[in-house]
């Protein structure tokens, strides 16, 4: 833990500019793109405060006054990230699990060497239950040629290739986390400041661990060597001690808790979803990314996530994630399939 003190704090900014000192070449431009980032978390999370309240304001004429509809807090997310991003003259393109296709950036605005990519509001359907929610964001270096608009084929390249990736979780507080790969590193929002302060530098997720995050009520749908390897977590087959079962629903949540305590998140293949849930570019990338950097792992039950060539935008993809040795027990039993 870090102590942040009056005379000696680390602010996201510092600590973003003094990283950048380490590579006299960088142009300053992916610490722009951060520090964007981290305001749009900042909005983000103010909406998030406020979710339950929004149909109480509606309900006093306040919000519906112009016969507006209350926006779902995705949407609103979505917009708030796109419009923190569009203008900084650093990015090309944006692609987003809430649109279609591509959010290229407009003429009016300077085209940069990057694009980003997002989940902009993670877990959504708990935050009418006032669970915690999340941001998922992924950094890209473009291939296409410069100064012109961005391109799909910016986006799909494979998760290796990302410059930056982290994750915003709006849980008890709020907390940034991400990595340029140099480590991954988590930041706390103090909102009396409203500054994320660094309160996680380095995370390390332990070798072996305590939690196992999956959605058993697929378990009819899932394949042989799938049932087996739960049974494994389990310590059903008495190969080990059983692993705590935890599952919030919001992949950012479940994901975060086993960083810090050590697991693993699995999303698998089921007859129902061969390709499973997640989202390639959007949720499973940057999460590996950054679980790779704090020492772990992650695949789709064949090839480590990060090699994956993605093909389409929106392609999904199994997901077992966290803790070096269980995700290498999720590819012993999984060869198998
Ligand atoms: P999103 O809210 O961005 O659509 O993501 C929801 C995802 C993920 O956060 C979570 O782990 C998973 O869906 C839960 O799916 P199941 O309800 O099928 O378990
Ligand atoms: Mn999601
Ligand atoms: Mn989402």
């Amino acid at each position: 833990m870090v102590q942040n003190t009056a005379t000696s704090v680390v602010t996201i900014d510092r600590f973003i500019v003094e990283q950048e000192k380490r590579f006299p070449e960088a142009t300053g431009a992916l610490s722009g793109i951060l520090y964007d980032l981290a305001v749009a978390a900042k909005m983000i999370a103010n909406k998030v405060r406020l979710a339950g309240l929004a149909d109480v304001l509606g309900a006093q004429g306040t919000a519906n006054v112009q016969g507006e509809i209350q926006q779902k807090l995705d949407v609103i997310a979505n917009t708030i990230l796109v419009k923190a991003l569009d203008h900084g003259g650093r990015l090309c393109a944006m692609a987003s699990e809430e649109e279609e296709g591509i959010i290229v950036v407009p003429d009016k605005f300077q085209r940069g060497n990057y694009v980003a990519l997002f989940d902009p509001l993670d877990g959504s359907s708990n935050i009418d239950v006032n669970i915690p929610v999340g941001t998922i964001f992924s950094v890209l270096r473009r291939v296409s040629p410069a100064g012109g608009p961005g391109t799909v084929e910016d986006m799909l390249q494979p998760g290796l290739r990302q410059v930056a990736a982290g994750y915003v979780i709006y849980g008890s507080s709020t907390m940034l986390v991400y990595t340029t790969g140099h480590g991954a590193h988590g930041f706390t929002l103090d909102p009396a400041i409203g500054e994320f302060l660094l309160s996680h530098p380095d995370i390390r997720i332990p070798e072996r661990g305590r939690f196992l995050s999956v959605n058993d009520s697929y378990e009819k749908y899932w394949t042989e060597p799938v049932k087996a390897l739960m049974r494994h977590y389990r310590g059903m087959n008495g190969r080990r001690d059983p692993m705590n079962v935890r599952y919030v629903g919001s992949l950012v949540a479940d994901f975060h808790r086993n960083l810090l305590g050590g697991g693993l998140f699995a999303y698998p293949a089921n007859t129902k979803s061969p390709t499973g849930k997640l989202r390639l570019l959007y949720e499973c990338n940057p999460l590996a990314f950054i679980c790779e950097q704090a020492g772990g792992a992650a695949i789709d039950g064949r090839q480590r996530i990060l090699d994956i060539q993605p093909t389409e935008l929106h392609q999904r993809a199994p997901y077992f994630v966290g803790s070096k040795a269980d995700v290498e027990a999720a590819a012993d039993y999984l060869a198998q399939a």
